[in-house]
């Protein structure tokens, strides 16, 4: 059997570390693993850089036993957090760390999790609908198809999961609810099989939107990255760098707007020059999203969609 180690291969390793380079080899170096998981990316960065401290944040206790367990070798340069990322200035607080020079988010669930199919987050294993990815806390995806009125379904089916049929999944849904509870994924998985009409061409397996939009609601997803980002690049140091990679649009979206917003120039149109506090304060390192490439999309399937955006701190807020 293969352990998680090898069949967890962090995407897009070499970008991500060369972009995030400069500011993993200064002195006193912290970098900031937003989406620690199984630690992939931590542990290349720990091994290249023996003087980077680590910190890592993940809402999955699981990961961060798992992590903390691989990352062990590296002693105390290495704190783990167990939070939603959004918290990141607290736990960087809480460790009486003012500043980062490095963040790195890896954003989605982990190949673990997917694995482990009694989370419920894959279609194609039969597994109780839970979802979370803190299992400690939160309503599971069960709750929210026995609850949420029609109405609600289907904003959150088209919202996050970007689902043309969500008006009919929605309708099928609460139709079934009616006569017994949707509690395991396979019953969902044929709820929405059987709601699709024949001649309806997908692209990908028909359930695919609809765990992608029910995840994204029982985890909050959007609402905590669009919390995070602000707070991860406001704990940057000046020349510190952020790389983040995102698998969805929905999640790249947000991305690219933060980024762009902070490293545009604020100047007023018309003023001759732009004066210091007009100064974007930060630089994009890439231009638009950078993917795998072709040998790796080969290799690793979870690389295919993968999108990364990479930014600079070039000065502190006026
Ligand atoms: C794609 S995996 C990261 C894999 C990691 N880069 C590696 O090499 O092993 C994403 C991780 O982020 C965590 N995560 C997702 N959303 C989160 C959030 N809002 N706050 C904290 N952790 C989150 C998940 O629990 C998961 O373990």
């Amino acid at each position: 059997m293969m352990t998680d180690r090898l069949r967890h291969i962090p995407v897009m390793l070499d970008r991500t570390l060369e972009l995030l380079d400069p500011a993993l080899r200064v002195e006193g170096a912290v970098l900031v693993d937003a989406t620690l998981g199984l630690g992939g990316h931590a542990e290349a960065a720990l091994e290249r850089h023996p003087g980077l401290t680590l910190v890592g944040l993940d809402r999955d206790t699981d990961a961060l036993a798992k992590a903390g367990a691989r990352l062990a070798p590296f002693g105390d340069r290495v704190h783990l957090v167990h939070t939603v990322y959004s918290g990141v200035r607290e736990a960087l607080d809480g460790l009486g760390i003012d500043r980062a020079t490095a963040v790195l988010f890896d954003l989605g669930v982990s190949s673990m999790q997917l694995d482990e199919a009694e989370r419920g987050f894959a279609y194609a294993q039969d597994a109780p609908l839970d979802m979370r990815m803190d299992r400690t806390t939160g309503i599971t995806a069960a709750t929210i198809l026995a609850e949420y009125p029609e109405a609600e379904l289907r904003r959150i089916f088209y919202a996050y999961g970007e689902e043309k049929l969500a008006p009919r999944y929605a309708r099928s849904i609460v139709q079934a609810r009616a006569e017994h509870p949707l509690e395991r994924s396979s019953q969902l998985v044929q709820l929405i099989i059987d709601a699709t009409p024949r001649a309806v061409q997908r692209a990908g397996h028909p359930a695919k939107r609809v765990f992608q939009a029910l995840r994204i609601e029982v985890n909050a997803e959007l609402a905590a990255l669009e919390a995070a980002l602000p707070a991860a690049l406001d704990a940057l140091a000046v020349g510190g760098r952020i790389v983040v990679l995102a698998y969805q649009s929905l999640e790249d979206r947000i991305v690219k707007r933060e980024l762009a917003a902070r490293s545009r120039s604020t100047a007023p149109a018309g003023l001759p020059i732009e004066l210091p506090e007009h100064r974007p304060e930060f630089s994009l390192l890439v231009r638009g999203a950078e993917q795998a490439d072709e040998a790796e999309r080969a290799r690793n399937p979870r690389a295919i969609p993968v999108r990364l955006r990479a930014a600079e701190r070039l000065r502190d807020a006026a």
